[in-house]
């Protein structure tokens, strides 16, 4: 607890899209919980500090930073990254978590169905599995394609939306969403939030849909172009695209292996939309078309 009796939350991946907006989200509504930012860079943690901010220096991969950066600290966020290591990593911290006596732990989790056979959601299933059977009280946020996929994996190429699953839709779901619903959680503790599962989808779209929604809000044509997956690995070996900086082979396997059930419809279970944001935050959640418009630049810079 902090000396005015908050919570203090550390929040893992604090450098990255969500942590990073999970910080914000929480440092918007304060008094409720103090965020503790975390990163495995000394220069940054050190940077953070002298802004006044409460920050720890964690290496996921190395299991002696864990009792310091757990010090004092009553709830977890955690997110990991685009690496097949979130399996020992997730077990490694919730193990330490445990003798740290942090009473909630919030695990970034994916859109599956317990089910999973795709490698990477596969992972997230079994560390979620392993979180349950900890002493640590838990919550899993489950988002689906993150909108900020269209500023990365997903960005435009020469001008237009690769879409590798032919006419199949996912669920997408704005970063901030995410975020809000996790500071909300984090903020409101086990007492409310124990043992739920969050699913998070906004908007429902195929590639040639996407580029509908960014054609309206750039005011520029955005064509689909859509292929399948044998097409996308056709492009993949002839160097055309490559894996994004961060994910290891493991996990970009994983992605195309997705992309793969996705295209023969062993996902179709999850093209849905979900109430949760309306539920948990009283408000529409962000559509596709309102993101756009707020990342225009950021999506018309991938045009030039
Ligand atoms: N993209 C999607 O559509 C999607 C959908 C559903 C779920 N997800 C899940 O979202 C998660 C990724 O979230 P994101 O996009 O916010 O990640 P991100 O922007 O790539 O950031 C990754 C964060 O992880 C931290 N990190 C990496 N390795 C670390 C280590 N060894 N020790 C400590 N921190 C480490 C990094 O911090 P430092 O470099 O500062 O240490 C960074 O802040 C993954 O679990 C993924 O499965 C993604």
């Amino acid at each position: 607890m902090s000396d005015a009796g908050t919570p203090r939350a550390l929040v893992l991946g604090a450098t990255g899209r969500i942590g990073s907006a999970v910080v914000a989200a929480l440092e918007a509504t304060p008094g409720q919980v103090v965020p503790v930012r975390a990163s495995r860079s000394e220069a940054t943690v050190a940077q953070w500090i002298k802004e006044g901010k409460e920050a720890v220096r964690i290496d996921l991969d190395d299991p002696d930073t864990f009792p310091g950066a757990l010090a004092g600290i009553d709830r977890v966020f955690l997110a990991t990254g685009y690496t097949s290591a979130m399996n020992h990593q997730t077990k490694t911290l919730v193990d330490a978590a445990e003798d740290a006596g942090v009473g909630f732990l919030v695990h970034l989790g994916v859109f599956s169905d317990k089910r999973s056979t795709d490698p990477h959601f596969a992972w997230h299933e079994l560390v979620e599995r392993y979180i349950a059977g900890s002493r640590l009280a838990w919550a899993n946020v489950h988002p689906h394609v993150f909108m900020e996929n269209l500023l990365g994996i997903n960005r435009l190429r020469d001008g237009a939306m690769v879409w590798p699953m032919g006419d199949k839709q996912v669920g997408w779901i704005a970063g901030d969403d995410i975020a809000a619903v996790v500071a909300k959680v984090l903020a409101e503790g086990p007492e409310t939030h124990a043992g739920k599962d969050y699913y998070l989808s906004a908007d429902l779209l195929n590639g040639a849909e996407v580029a509908e929604v960014l054609t309206a809000a750039l005011g520029q044509e955005i064509p689909a172009v859509v292929i399948t997956p044998d097409d996308l690995m056709r492009m993949i070996e002839a160097g055309l695209d490559t894996v994004p900086v961060g994910m290891d082979a493991a996990y970009a396997a994983s992605t195309l292996i997705w992309a793969r059930q996705t295209y023969e419809g062993r996902f179709d279970y999850s093209a849905v939309t979900t109430s949760t944001v309306r539920d948990l935050l009283g408000r529409e959640p962000v559509h596709l078309g309102s993101w756009a418009t707020a990342h225009r630049q950021e999506l018309l810079d991938q045009l030039s």
